[in-house]
């Protein structure tokens, strides 16, 4: 079991969307995933396909519950049969049942935050506490965190074991990852080495002059580190976004591709084995899927990126 924080102080680099695009893929192979959603807009809770939490993360923060995490987690929404009607948006099973969890967000998460500042012995490690004998459940904690470096943040830091941060390949944005970098020691320092620094994960990455500049300035600048394969700007990525579905349900042109690229981002940061089997991902139903979701996907590929 490994706990990993998904973490940028800016918004909009696609956190959520590495966090979701890991937690299918490794459900895709039979993995079990607890996503963790620290942001107060709650996006890795809709996109995970739940709306009606009666109690969010919010709550198991608002004091020191060991193991209290356990009392909020609920099913990601994630359709698991044929419930479309829209061949083009997505296929008939998508991923394996009960395979991904969710510790939900709502709005009232930021409140807690301001609360955590005035704990006289410190805020920090509330998440960590919460999810104490929870944890060992998973084969992969998930921590989607919020656009910032504040207490929410410190706290996923406390908890996790490693941290993937994720990267646009963007003028100013590798500011960003240097300032996190130095947080994410900070921590560790005071944390025996914990978290580790998995990796850099680069998102949004476009067929554009632009892009490959500031992709080779990330792989320069951070030489030692480990840079996954990026994750490409694609329509389908935002399409699985904007409809709550996992990424491996997506039957438009392009998702295929974007699967196995976050197939190859957990194998090259070690969340899957590099010598895994490759999961079924063809229209085909597989004969006897073990933990497989069959999925259809109908485009050519398409590289096409948008904007
Ligand atoms: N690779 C990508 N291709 C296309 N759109 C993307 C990609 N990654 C993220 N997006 C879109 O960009 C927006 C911001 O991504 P998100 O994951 O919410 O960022 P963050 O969690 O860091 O704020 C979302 O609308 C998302 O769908
Ligand atoms: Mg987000």
């Amino acid at each position: 079991m490994t706990v990993t924080a998904i973490v940028n102080q800016k918004g909009g680099v696609g956190k959520t969307t590495v966090t979701l695009g890991l937690a299918a893929t490794l459900a895709a192979y039979g993995r079990r995933v607890l996503v963790v959603d620290l942001d107060p807009q709650a996006n890795a809770t809709t996109g995970a396909g739940v709306w009606d939490a009666k109690s969010t993360i919010a709550d198991v923060l608002a004091n020191e519950q060991p193991g209290g995490v356990a009392r909020v987690i609920t099913p990601a929404g994630w359709p698991t049969g044929a419930e479309s009607d829209d061949a083009q948006i997505r296929s008939v099973e998508t991923i394996p049942s009960g395979s991904v969890d969710v510790a939900p967000s709502g709005p009232n998460l930021a409140r807690v935050e301001h609360d955590l500042a005035s704990d006289m012995i410190g805020g920090q490690d509330r998440l960590a506490v919460s999810l104490d004998g929870v944890a060992h459940n998973y084969d992969h904690v998930l921590i989607d965190c919020a656009p910032s470096l504040g207490l929410l943040t410190v706290n996923a830091l406390f908890a996790a074991d490693d941290v993937v941060v994720v990267a646009e390949p963007a003028a100013w944005s590798l500011d960003g990852v240097e300032q996190i970098v130095q947080n994410v020691e900070r921590v560790a320092g005071r944390r025996g080495g914990r978290p580790v620094i998995r990796g850099i994960a680069v998102n949004k990455l476009a067929r554009t002059r632009d892009s490959a500049h500031w992709y080779h300035q990330l792989q320069e600048t951070h030489a030692a580190r480990r840079i996954g394969a990026p994750i490409r700007l694609r329509a389908a990525v935002a399409e699985s976004a904007a409809h709550c579905l996992p990424i491996t349900a997506m039957t438009r042109s392009g998702a295929s591709e974007v699967v196995e690229e976050f197939t190859e981002l957990a194998k090259g940061f070690g969340l899957l084995d590099r010598d895994e089997p490759d999961q079924q991902i063809d229209s085909e139903p597989s004969p006897n899927p073990p933990n497989v979701h069959s999925v259809a996907f109908g485009g050519e590929s398409d590289p096409t990126p948008v904007g």
